[in-house]
């Protein structure tokens, strides 16, 4: 494997005819990082992905290993001489070729000696612990099992990046969070540079040592698994991971102390004391004190979790903020908790989603309180003025 210190990708978009799938997407990958690219269905992962690897054309942009530009205007280095290795989704293994001669098949491509062909195929089998397999066909063999194979053919090649492309979304949950075991471990013992896809925020987290999170072909966010978690950088992100409950709403009053924010905020159904722990420097705040300051519109972002059911009447003697006042109308257990989504009562359409080991009936109203310190806060974009016919 040739050496390297960074592979960066420069303002990359791909565009489909008047679909831009990627769009202006920037990003540097460390010598052995582990990166994923995060986002729903649709927003361009797999097409960055396979930009990068040269198995589709940029529309613009750069990518560089090091000062050696492998894709521009001018230059596309065709995919096997990028030494990048792919893993997909559906395995796509040779069904007439058993294991090994599968794990065997590009260090043939290579024209290696043959002792050395059956001494790194071993070691690479024994790696994802398929010792024992070598003659079976992929026919014979469970998912997971023939994703291992598709992952054993991939770093027997020693790439410089491995690229993952949703490789357990084909497995039962059990194997996945299994085979997410694995990787992890293969990671940390060959350090090989990856970039991993997925639409699993339980898998990002777990795995990246960076994550991207994207929406219709933008990077929303890039950030560690505990950065994106508890500072994201936006409502869709924040939506993305688990925090629901975005009520739109205005900033009735704003103190500054220090670090913290106390935002009291105005929505349909209920009024929202905040304490944001957004620093000085935190775009976040910024925005905040600007909606505060122009009377603009903000969301909140509540996790289900951080909603309590509080007793008959307690609402009360709390006085107004943070108590909502709601209807269940959908209850499911869920083993530890309930998962109740509620109708806030006298706000059409408005809607409470929370956890709670309390049992609560169908059509049951009930009192619920917002914990202030897990309350973030969002100024919404105000809408651009309409522009004036040509
Ligand atoms: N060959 C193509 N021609 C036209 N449009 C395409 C093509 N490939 C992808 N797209 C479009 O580009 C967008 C991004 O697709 P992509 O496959 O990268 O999404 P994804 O994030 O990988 O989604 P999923 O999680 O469903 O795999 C989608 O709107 C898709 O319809
Ligand atoms: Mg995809």
């Amino acid at each position: 494997m040739r050496d390297f210190k960074r592979i960066s990708v420069r303002r990359m978009t791909k565009r489909f005819g008047d679909k831009t799938a990627v769009d202006d997407f920037s990003i540097e990958f460390g010598k052995e990082e582990f990166v994923t690219f995060l986002g729903p269905s649709g927003c361009g992962k797999s097409t960055a992905l396979n930009c990068i690897t040269g198995l589709i054309p940029i529309t613009s942009g750069e990518i560089y290993i090091d000062d050696e530009c492998i894709d521009d205007a001018k230059t596309s280095v065709p995919p096997e001489k990028r030494e990048f290795g792919m893993v997909f989704q559906n395995y796509a293994l040779f069904p007439h070729l058993t294991v090994k001669e599968n794990v065997a098949f590009g260090l043939k491509l290579r024209k290696l000696p043959k002792t050395e062909v059956e001494k790194r195929v071993d070691d690479a089998l024994r790696l994802v612990h398929l010792e024992g397999y070598a003659t079976k066909f992929p026919s014979q063999m469970s998912g997971g099992e023939q994703q291992r194979v598709a992952i054993a053919r991939c770093i027997v090649l020693e790439p410089r990046l491995l690229l993952l492309d949703e490789p357990l979304s084909n497995l039962d949950a059990k194997l996945r969070v299994e085979l997410r075991y694995e990787l992890k471990a293969l990671h940390e013992r060959l350090k090989v540079t990856t970039i991993y896809v997925t639409h699993d925020q339980a898998e990002a987290l777990a795995l990246s040592d960076r994550i991207v999170v994207l929406k219709l072909g933008r990077i929303q966010q890039v950030g560690s698994p505990q950065t994106v978690f508890t500072k994201p950088a936006n409502p869709f992100v924040a939506d993305f991971v688990g925090y629901k409950n975005a009520w739109k709403g205005k900033i009735e009053v704003l103190k500054e102390n220090g670090g913290t924010l106390g935002a009291s905020v105005r929505t349909k159904g209920a009024l929202i004391e905040t304490k944001l722990s957004y620093p000085e420097g935190d775009p976040r705040r910024d925005a905040i004190i600007a909606a505060y300051k122009s009377g603009g519109s903000v969301t909140t972002a509540i996790r289900p979790e951080d909603i309590a059911v509080i007793g008959q009447g307690e609402g009360a003697a709390r006085g107004e903020g943070n108590v909502i006042r709601c209807v269940a109308d959908l209850v499911e257990y869920q083993g530890h908790a309930n998962s109740i989504s509620a109708c806030i009562k006298g706000c059409e359409g408005e809607r409470v989603d929370l956890h709670s080991a309390s049992d609560i009936a169908f059509g049951e109203a009930f009192e619920a309180c917002v914990d202030p310190e897990k309350v973030l806060v969002f100024a919404m974009p105000e809408a651009s003025p309409a522009r004036s016919a040509p």
